[in-house]
Parts: C-alpha cells; sequence; structure tokens
C-alpha cells in the first residue's frame, strides 16, 4: 500500500484516477481547488483538501510516496485569449508542486500531458519522438512542464512519467465529464441529443478522410486510469518517461455522431460547417511505447462501449 497526493482530483480525469488507485489498496489526498472541479466528485476514502497546487508545500510530507499532477486549465480556446492564466496556474502552480515534492522528500511523479504539445503533427500515427509544435497556450505550458520535469529528474532523480493523452472519453460509475463549457465532441453530441443544444456542427465535411470529417484517437477513462498505476510502478529514479495514450485507431466525426445514435436511439440534428483554422485531418497516436513501457493494453477500445457508459452517465447527472 502505497500513499498518493491527486492533483486535481475532482475533476474528470483526476476523481477517476483516484478512484482506481482507492480500489487498488493505496491511500488518496487529494488537492484541488474547485475551479473547474466538484467536491462530490471526490472518491469516498479518499482525503480532501481544498487548496491550490501553488500551496501544495502546506500539503506534501515524506509520508507520500508520489504524485499523480492533474491540475490545470485546460480549456483551448481560453488559453488563446487568455494566456498568462496557463502560464500562472499550469506551469508556475506545477514549478511550485515539483519545488515542494522536492523540499518533502517525495520523489515520483506523473503527470497529464496532452497530444496537444505536437500540434499539427507531420506524420500520422504520431510517435514521441514527432516534433512538438503547440498551436495554442494551453498545449505550450503543457510542453514546459515536460521541460521542468525532464531537468528535475535529471539533476534530483525524480522518478517521473508524462502521459500524453488523446481524446478522452467514457465514464467510470459515478465518475465522468462534466466541463462547462463543454469542448469535447461525444458530451457535445449528447446535448444535440438530448435538445439541449439545437445541433451538433460539424466542422468540415471535405477532409481527405473516408467520410470527409477529422479523425481523432478515443481512449476510455478507465483505460487511461490504469495506464497511471502502471506508470508509478513503470517509473525510474532521474528517469522522465514520455508515452502518449491513445488506442492508435481513429474514429471520424460522422463515426462518433452514427455511435451516439446507436446507443442512444435518438435522433442527432447536425449542421455541417466550414473547417476551423488548426484542425488537422487525423489525430491518432502510436501506441506502442505505452504498451511496451507499461505493459499496458486497453480493454474497451470500442467506441460504442465508450459512449456507452458516457451516457449512462449524463442520464444520470443530467440538470
Ligand atoms: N480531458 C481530456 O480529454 C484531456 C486530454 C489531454 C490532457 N488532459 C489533462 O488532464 C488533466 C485533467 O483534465 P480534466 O479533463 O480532468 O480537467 P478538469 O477540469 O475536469 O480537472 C482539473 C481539476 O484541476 C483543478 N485545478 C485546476 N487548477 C488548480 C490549481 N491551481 N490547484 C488545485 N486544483 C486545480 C480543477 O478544480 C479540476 O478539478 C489536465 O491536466 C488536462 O490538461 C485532459
Amino acid at each position: 500500500m502505497s500513499k498518493y497526493l491527486v492533483t486535481g482530483g475532482a475533476g474528470y480525469v483526476g476523481s477517476v484516477v483516484a478512484a482506481h488507485l482507492l480500489e487498488a489498496g493505496h491511500r488518496v489526498t487529494v488537492l484541488d481547488d474547485l475551479s473547474t472541479g466538484f467536491a462530490e466528485a471526490v472518491p469516498d476514502g479518499a482525503e480532501f483538501v481544498r487548496g491550490r497546487i501553488q500551496d501544495a508545500a502546506e500539503v506534501l510530507d515524506a509520508s507520500f510516496d508520489g504524485v499523480l499532477h492533474f491540475a490545470a486549465s485546460s480549456q483551448v480556446g481560453e488559453s488563446v485569449v487568455d494566456p498568462e492564466k496557463y502560464w500562472r496556474n499550469n506551469v508556475a502552480g506545477s514549478l511550485e508542486l515539483v519545488s515542494a515534492m522536492r523540499k518533502a522528500g517525495v520523489r515520483k511523479l506523473v503527470f497529464s500531458s496532452t497530444a496537444a504539445v505536437y500540434g499539427e503533427p507531420d506524420e500520422v500515427p504520431i510517435k514521441e519522438t514527432a516534433r512538438t509544435s503547440p498551436t495554442n497556450a494551453y498545449g505550450a505550458t503543457k510542453l514546459a512542464v515536460d521541460h521542468l520535469i525532464t531537468s528535475e529528474a535529471i539533476a534530483h532523480g525524480l522518478a517521473a512519467v508524462s502521459l500524453r493523452y488523446f481524446n478522452v472519453a467514457g465514464a467510470y460509475g459515478r465518475y465522468g465529464e462534466r466541463h462547462e463549457p463543454e469542448s469535447h465532441l461525444i458530451p457535445l453530441v449528447f446535448q444535440a441529443a438530448l435538445g439541449q443544444r439545437p445541433h451538433i456542427a460539424v466542422f468540415g465535411e471535405d477532409y481527405p478522410t473516408p467520410d470527409g470529417t477529422c479523425i481523432r484517437d478515443y481512449i476510455h477513462i478507465a483505460d487511461l486510469a490504469a495506464a497511471h498505476l502502471l506508470a508509478l510502478d513503470a517509473a525510474e529514479s532521474g528517469e522522465h518517461l514520455i508515452c502518449n495514450l491513445g488506442n492508435g485507431t481513429g474514429f471520424s466525426v460522422r463515426e462518433v455522431i452514427e455511435s451516439v445514435k446507436r446507443v442512444t436511439g435518438r435522433e442527432i440534428p447536425v449542421q455541417v460547417a466550414g473547417r476551423r483554422p488548426g484542425d488537422p485531418a487525423v489525430l491518432v497516436a502510436a501506441a506502442d511505447r505505452a504498451r511496451e513501457a507499461l505493459g499496458w493494453t486497453p480493454k474497451h477500445p470500442e467506441l460504442d462501449r465508450i459512449v456507452a457508459d458516457a451516457w449512462e452517465f449524463t442520464l444520470a447527472h443530467r440538470a
């Protein structure tokens, strides 16, 4: 049994990983300022500290075996209009956290990085060795934190793993996605299915893909969570392992809408709009490194399963 600090454990991904850690018999303390998270999402059995990562020194001590760091601002559009918020919260905040870890002697870190660090890829599937060229401040701040972690591993022997998520989706029991504003495709299609928005906009039907719509790599939140527990085992002192987390296959916007129709049995009004600038045709992970270095195998790669679990959560939690 180990004891972990989970920053952002009142958010979507952090709450699911915290639940998995507890189920595996570990002790969990959640540090979250509830800026975008929900107190009721903190799993039963976790200690909850309402506070900021900038003040992590007040929470961390040598009794912790490691930190899983999810807390961040993560709205791409907002990061473009308010970049300082992102540099302050994601980069300066992570710097305070890493510094507090070193001072407390906590020497293991798993960090939520993102496919947004790659920007528009030169080739797909995207490998971890691909050029990093983020197209927004969100991706830039996550890349900066990856660099911070690498230098901390080299200088001070931190054992670190960055997991670069592609499109996280689905739900795990009572834990699911509640972003405000919502920007992820599956919950937005649900809103159209429920009549909470007049239609789902499809941005571009003239991409060089089989049905003309963009293709993205969707990973079930439970598979993503499992990778975090494996990352804790794989982390080695003085090394910073970086792994993409995706299924290595993609689904088009049209395929997602068809899946939602099948799962919900509802009609989905669709409106085709023009392409959005900076939207690459295909973003799919090369997922070999996570499989080899972590021994990770996704259990739920089927789109209908991902959508069905997310739908069940949405029906249980809709206002
Ligand atoms: N959801 C995705 O598809 C996705 C994809 C790639 C990467 N990520 C990354 O995964 C992580 C979790 O994403 P999510 O979707 O669960 O987001 P979320 O907004 O649901 O969760 C983030 C949590 O962090 C908390 N938080 C933010 N700033 C904080 C601070 N300074 N101190 C303490 N708590 C703070 C929020 O209150 C929230 O509970 C983020 O780092 C995000 O960048 C998510």
